[in-house]
């Protein structure tokens, strides 16, 4: 992408948002996330992708994180928060800023959700907002 834009990446399982544990996640499809985002922001670019894999997640970080047009990085990694040290590095690598999100609060959920392997390499992190913590995400790096 030419102009300046926001990357919007996710992990695995987040494809299945509206119909994964609605009570955890909502109803919001990850398509319905992104219209929220472009309704809110109508003067920003926004590329998003979701990724199963933790190898294409982190090329995604590092295509996006070394594009010069790229203004920042909104990530949900998902469950690889918990437990990526590559994901990690990855984020450290690149000069773009990454905030973390998460639909639910990590910390309010089981204790191995407490812990997160990236926010230490973020810009900062944001949990527990449900859509909105991509809102809140996008209006932090802008
Ligand atoms: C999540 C929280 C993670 O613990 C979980 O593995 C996810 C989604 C969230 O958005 O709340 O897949 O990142």
């Amino acid at each position: 992408m030419a102009s300046p834009y926001i990357a919007i990446l996710n992990g695995p399982n987040l494809n299945l948002l509206g119909r994964r544990q609605p009570e955890i996640y909502g109803t919001c499809t990850l398509d319905g996330i992104i219209e929220r985002l472009r309704a809110a922001f109508p003067g920003v670019n926004f590329t998003h992708a979701c990724h199963q894999g933790e190898g294409a997640l982190i090329e995604a970080i590092h295509e996006a994180g070394f594009d010069s047009d790229c203004r920042g990085i909104v990530l949900n990694a998902g469950a690889y928060t918990h437990t990526s040290l590559a994901i990690a590095d990855a984020i450290a690598a690149v000069p773009a800023p990454v905030v973390e999100v998460h639909l639910s609060n990590i910390f309010a959920r089981e204790e191995i959700r407490h812990r997160s392997l990236i926010a230490a390499v973020c810009a900062g992190s944001i949990s527990g907002f449900g859509p909105r913590s991509y809102e809140l995400a996008v209006r932090a790096l802008l």
